[in-house]
């Protein structure tokens, strides 16, 4: 299925701010012939931390939260094409390859920017669960800008790559930086936070459970709207900063939100817990939840007790590391190594 190259609606002018950006974003390749194809890998993210400041006048709800990567990743293959078409093949054939594809999308943004004309085939091999708030098609729409700048050897000032990530999605921005990060206004307004010692991470998805993030979120203006609850920015704002020795947990807001409608994710929470997760949480929208643990081995003992204690069959389980930033952009392009 091909898909030609035509100009994205208006809609997509959303801006992006960077405060600290990374030097390795828009750097070329060295002089010589583009590679035949280039593999790389497309990391998916945690929410450690999300809360919910309220709602602003772009329809958005204005966030404080903070990503981390971990390394469960989907691998993203491009191959230049001798004609100007963008082709895109997913594993998945459950995903939209047309331009509603944020893969798709992302290449057609970033050669109207840098002026390409060369045509891609570009294979996308999907093991990030979709829908469970890890973050997976944001993540293999950045890690294909990152992705088709190497290959074609694009110039694009690191600003420019940011906004037209941020255009793409409020989390897209994140996964040009990857490691620990606190995001702001929509989640695209950027501060890297200090690289700490990489944790042990159980990843459970119920299988049959989807949010849809708008969804979610039209249920956080409700919950935003009937809460009481002052919401106490000065208190997250110290505990990131508190915290920032080491990899830890912030609560994230979605669950209040989300629980009473999906009493399993407060189970599934609880059975980390009981398995012996020092802590465990919601990612982003969900629907997966995570728990920290000391260590590889405890991750992959606790996952075996969680599948033989809750129905197995109904859930699918990743034990993954988190990635530092320091590590980030060498463990994408390791793929094609
Ligand atoms: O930015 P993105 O396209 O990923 O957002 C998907 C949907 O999630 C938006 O249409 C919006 O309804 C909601 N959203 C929000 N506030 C944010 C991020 C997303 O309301 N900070």
């Amino acid at each position: 299925m091909s898909t030609s190259r035509r100009p994205r609606s208006g809609s997509r002018t959303r801006r992006s701010t960077i405060k600290n950006p990374v030097n390795y974003l828009g750097r070329s390749r060295r002089a010589g012939s583009p590679a035949a194809f280039l593999t790389v890998h497309s990391f998916a993210k945690v929410n450690l931390g999300l809360k919910f400041v309220g709602q602003r006048a772009d329809g958005y709800h204005e966030l404080r939260t903070v990503f981390h990567s971990v390394d469960l990743s989907d691998r993203l293959t491009f191959t230049p094409r001798r004609d100007s078409s963008i082709v895109l093949k997913c594993s998945d054939v459950r995903l939209p390859l047309m331009a509603d594809n944020l893969v798709v999308a992302a290449a057609e943004l970033l050669y109207a920017a840098a002026g390409a004309r060369r045509g891609v085939d570009i294979m996308l091999e999907k093991r990030i669960p979709v829908g469970a708030g890890l973050g997976g098609g944001s993540s293999n729409a950045a890690i294909t800008l990152l992705a088709l700048c190497r290959l074609f050897r694009l110039e694009l000032h690191p600003a420019r790559l940011l906004e037209i990530a941020s255009s793409l999605g409020s989390d897209v921005p994140f996964f040009l930086l990857g490691g620990r990060v606190l995001g702001i206004g929509r989640g695209n307004e950027l501060f890297p936070l200090p690289d700490v010692k990489a944790a042990a991470i159980l990843l459970a998805v119920p299988k049959d459970l989807r949010i849809g993030t708008q969804d979610a979120y039209q249920r956080a203006s409700l919950w935003l709207t009937n809460s009481r609850q002052a919401n106490n920015m000065a208190r997250f704002g110290s505990a990131v900063f508190e915290k920032v020795s080491a990899l830890e947990l912030f609560a994230n807001d979605f669950e209040s939100v989300l629980f009473p409608e999906y009493p399993e994710l407060q189970h599934l929470k609880a059975a980390l817990l009981a398995v012996g997760a020092r802590s465990a949480q919601m990612t982003g929208s969900g629907s997966a939840v995570f728990g920290l643990f000391p260590s590889i081995s405890d991750a992959r003992r606790a996952e075996k007790e969680l599948r033989s204690r809750l129905s197995a069959s109904s859930l699918l389980t990743f034990v993954v590391r988190s990635i530092p930033r320091s590590q980030y952009l060498k463990r994408i392009f390791a793929a094609s190594e």
